[in-house]
């Protein structure tokens, strides 16, 4: 039995049974944190390459806005779909950023981009729709997907495609049995890889004949270093995007993103929010409207992780870590590990034990092929790349 059976197994025997649809996968990297804080606790000093979080804080401007507003001392709730001046200014940044007009009737700010995926899903689909994602990918999304009674359809994606779904592939998964939808991100996780403009151009265009309905996950935007990243939202009125302030702006623990929905879908997401959470806390949206002012600051961090990536990519290769999908933007390195295992889960437990890295096994991005693959985030301090580099190469070369 695992330890998942026997948690369900004394929960059977509870008046407070688990719903089925409760009974989602963990989300590994988050049991890699857990093991990794276990080994610091005990003294060790752990390199931390398996979380996708920014090491740095979130910009002055928005700390300085969030101190302002405690001392104020009353937060109250706001609309549900969000404080109109933050709709405002995210509106603003697609003019700024990406050079076209943006209602900021459209914009709805959500609890990161994970509260978001449920206001997506919740709004756009049936139970029992099938909605395709790409294989390696995000776990939440089929996990997310899957308790709300959607079923994810895994499309495995390919180095020709540079590791993106495909108009080709998506109607090929649409014949075997309709699909819904179709969430794509880029720049990826776990991959790193982008769509230029013409892949993520013909992918909606298919999608939207087919009547296939399409969501953007463009949370690492801002973090791209090959070519600047697409926004769907440019492209077509009739997407859903999502984003977020917790990568660029580095506000994970803020909890805050936002979506850009077609008109027809604000009114049942405003209802939907209403209902679900009232309105996000109040001081992160007066924060991430105050952040915006700190992109100075957030272009100097996204040059410590420009330059973390060029380090492991001229350094890894020596140590045996030769086989990278494209590393265009985000944090992340996808990574063949192949030639030192076959069981990834075991690697990432190992280097953790013996190098005191802690990185991702691929499993969790991918059932099948995740288990030849690792991810390592680069979103840490330079100095702690440094350590980590001399550290696997110690224990790949002694292997
Ligand atoms: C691709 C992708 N989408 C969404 C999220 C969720 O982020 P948040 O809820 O903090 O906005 C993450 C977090 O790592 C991610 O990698």
């Amino acid at each position: 039995m695992t330890i998942n059976d026997n948690v369900m197994a004394a929960a059977g025997r509870s008046a407070c049974a688990p719903s089925r649809r409760s009974d989602v996968p963990a989300f590994i990297v988050m049991d890699v944190m857990a093991a990794a804080a276990r080994l610091e606790a005990s003294g060790a000093k752990v390199i931390h390459m398996e979380v996708g979080q920014p090491a740095a804080g979130a910009p002055a401007s928005a700390r300085r806005a969030a101190a302002a507003a405690l001392q104020g001392g009353y937060l109250g709730y706001t609309e549900s779909l969000g404080m109109p001046s933050l709709r405002a200014r995210i509106a603003r940044h697609y003019r700024e950023r990406h050079r076209f007009d943006l209602d900021p009737e459209r914009v709805i700010v959500t609890t990161g981009s994970s509260g978001a995926f449920i206001l997506a899903f919740l709004s756009m689909f049936e139970a029992g729709d099938r909605v395709a994602i790409a294989v390696p990918g995000y776990p939440p999304y089929r996990h997310i997907l899957a308790s709300l009674g959607c079923i994810p359809v895994g499309i495995e994606t390919r180095a020709a495609t540079r590791y993106a779904i495909t108009p080709e592939a998506l109607m090929a998964a649409h014949r075997e049995a309709p699909l819904k939808g179709v969430l794509v991100a880029s720049p990826a996780n776990p991959t790193g890889t982008m769509m230029g403009e013409g892949a993520l151009a013909a992918l909606i265009a298919t999608a939207t004949d087919a009547g296939i309905k399409f969501i953007s996950d463009e949370i690492y935007h801002g973090l791209d270093y090959a070519f600047p990243a697409q926004t769907a939202a440019a492209l077509s009125d009739d997407v859903v995007v999502i984003n977020s302030f917790s990568k660029y702006f580095c506000m994970t623990g803020w909890r805050i993103g936002w979506m850009v929905a077609p008109e027809a879908l604000v009114r049942p997401i405003e209802r939907l929010h209403q209902n679900l959470a009232i309105s996000v806390p109040t001081i992160s949206q007066i924060a991430a409207e105050a952040a915006f002012e700190g992109a100075d600051e957030m272009e100097l961090v996204k040059a410590g992780y420009a330059l973390n990536r060029r380090r492991l990519t001229e350094e890894l290769p020596g140590c045996g870590l030769d086989t990278f999908l494209p590393a265009d933007g985000a944090f992340y390195l996808y990574a063949d590990v192949s030639r030192f295992t076959n069981d990834s889960y075991e690697f990432a437990k190992r280097v953790l034990a013996e190098a005191h890295v802690a990185i991702t096994p691929g499993l969790d991005f991918d059932p099948v092929d995740g288990k030849k693959f690792v991810r390592l985030s680069y979103a840490g301090a330079p100095a702690d790349m440094e350590v980590a580099i001399t550290r696997l190469r110690d224990f790949l070369t002694r292997r």
